[in-house]
């Protein structure tokens, strides 16, 4: 059963959905002890209607870009399939304030408890459209290619789609182990957060279009090598 078809029936002991009722030190330890979390209903539904309408907008006036992959940025639609659209802090929309300063509180959160220094957030809306896929990836590029992306410590995506059915695919699949993955269906409203140098994964094609906003947060610093 992929994961978050009923979270409510999901073994909480296994420590891959979390109630709503989460709280700020269950999101702590979740992810000082598994480098993931999932938390569902992050985001009200009408702000995610809001942020969800602001994709279609600018994805019908196709001000979206198709979406690069490595180093020269070149879209190449058998690996990564999304367009996307990077937003910006200082929007005046109601509903993409709303969403930095929840992600900013998240963020002091995560700096006061884990110490992870984390100073600012890059965030894109992406539409996927009916079939397209982002192959199995690390959201950091290795040391050759571009070290500034290995400040990206911490991945976070929030879904924005209304009324995601199990059948209608468009899985975000997490690699845990070896051996193991997660399925987690783009539910509307909910945010996925892992940490962005461990997890491999991808996003599995979807019989419908799928919206989400990506984001990562970020060190100021260059890690030395
Ligand atoms: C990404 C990504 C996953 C998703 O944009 O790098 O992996 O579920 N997205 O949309
Ligand atoms: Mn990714």
């Amino acid at each position: 059963m992929p994961v978050g078809a009923n979270p409510a029936c999901y073994n909480f002991a296994m420590q891959t959905i979390i109630h709503p009722t989460i709280n700020d030190d269950m999101v702590i330890t979740t992810i000082a002890e598994n480098g993931y979390v999932v938390i569902d209903h992050y985001l009200s539904t009408s702000v995610v209607t809001a942020l969800a309408n602001i994709a279609k907008t600018r994805f019908s006036t196709q001000e979206m870009t198709r979406a690069g992959v490595g180093k020269n940025a070149q879209a190449h639609d058998s690996i990564r399939g999304d367009s996307i659209y990077w937003l910006d802090e200082n929007s005046a929309d109601d509903a993409v304030q709303h969403y930095f300063s929840k992600v900013h509180s998240l963020r002091a959160l995560l700096n006061q408890q884990l110490f992870m220094g984390l100073t600012s957030i890059e965030t894109h809306l992406a539409v996927y459209t009916v079939g397209a896929t982002y192959q199995k990836h690390l959201d950091q590029f290795s040391l050759t290619q571009a070290n500034q992306l290995n400040t990206r410590k911490i991945s976070t995506i929030l879904y924005l789609n209304e009324n995601w059915l199990p059948e209608h695919g468009g899985e975000l699949r997490l690699y845990i182990s070896e051996t193991e993955s997660v399925d987690i269906l783009p539910l509307g409203g909910r945010l996925v957060l892992f940490l962005s140098a461990d997890f491999w994964h991808e996003v599995l094609p979807a019989s419908r279009e799928r919206l989400s906003l990506t984001g990562w947060f970020r060190t100021r610093e260059l890690q030395s090598f």
